[in-house]
């Protein structure tokens, strides 16, 4: 980091991942990752983009814990996953990571409030901390008052709502979203990278998506591109201009 006052929170250094897939009567190795190296600072809003196949959830697993690369490493705040107990990386999961998934993952039967209050349960905190602090984060996503509705009872985009204050409650400091606007139309979506960006301000968290949304860009302080397995190139705000519906480098 010499010569550079940025804290790096993210440290992905050659990771490769190559999935097992059996056939019938033969496996294939698939090449999700080929050896790729990336840097997440502290505070930044990161998008990783990339076409289909590419290999950006396979990243997004390995940088949340959910996944053990088949080569290199993978070091939050220093820390490299690979020397963690699973019970440390449990409590790394539930502490210092707040997920959000394309398809939401709320549980059906459970209020809203009480879907963002689940992971203070595991945090350790009482029921009214906890649905104190769900309540503090559904009303910075404008969702105070459906507080009691079931997901079924609210829209894609409030469901995305509800699992965005769900990531930010334990007031994690790595955020990670895979295709968070993915199935909302555009204005919903731009609404989502919004609150996404309000959240980050008013908790100073570390967010890292990968998404095929070109909106996300103009959210985002770094991007980077991955093709085939590999990073294709990094760019900072300061290097392309975005425009409506289009992107132009300098
Ligand atoms: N569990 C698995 N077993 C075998 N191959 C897998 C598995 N998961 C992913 N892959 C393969 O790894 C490659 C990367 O997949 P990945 O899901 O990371 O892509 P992606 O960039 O997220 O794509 P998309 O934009 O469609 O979500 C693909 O070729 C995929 O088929
Ligand atoms: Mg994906």
């Amino acid at each position: 980091m010499a010569g550079d006052e940025r804290r790096v929170i993210v440290d992905v250094r050659d990771v490769k991942m190559v999935y097992n897939a059996r056939n019938r009567d033969q496996s294939t190795h698939v090449h999700a990752l080929r050896g790729l190296d990336v840097q997440v600072y502290e505070n930044e809003f990161f998008a990783i983009m990339g076409p289909s196949g590419s290999g950006k959830s396979t990243l997004f697993n390995m940088i949340g814990a959910l996944q053990t690369p088949t080569g290199g490493e993978v070091l939050l705040d220093g820390v490299n996953l690979a020397s963690l107990s699973p019970q440390q990386l449990a409590a790394v999961r539930c502490f210092e990571l707040g997920y959000i998934f394309q398809t939401y993952n709320l549980l059906p039967v459970m209020s809203a409030l009480m879907n963002v209050a689940l992971p203070t349960v595991f945090a350790g905190m009482t029921t009214e901390e906890g649905e104190k602090r769900a309540m503090e984060c559904l009303a910075i996503v404008g969702l105070d008052d459906r507080a009691h509705h079931l997901p079924s009872e609210l829209s894609g985009g409030q469901q995305q709502r509800v699992a965005i204050a769900r990531a930010f409650v334990n007031k994690p400091r790595i955020i990670l979203a895979d295709e968070p606007t993915g199935n909302l139309d555009s204005k919903t979506g731009q609404q989502i990278i919004d609150y996404m960006k309000s959240l980050q301000r008013e908790m100073g968290a570390t967010i890292i998506t990968v998404t095929h949304d070109d909106k996300m860009l103009s959210a985002a302080d770094r991007m980077a591109w991955i093709r085939d397995g590999r990073l294709e190139r990094i760019a900072d705000r300061s290097q392309i201009e975005i425009q409506m519906g289009s992107i132009k480098e300098h």
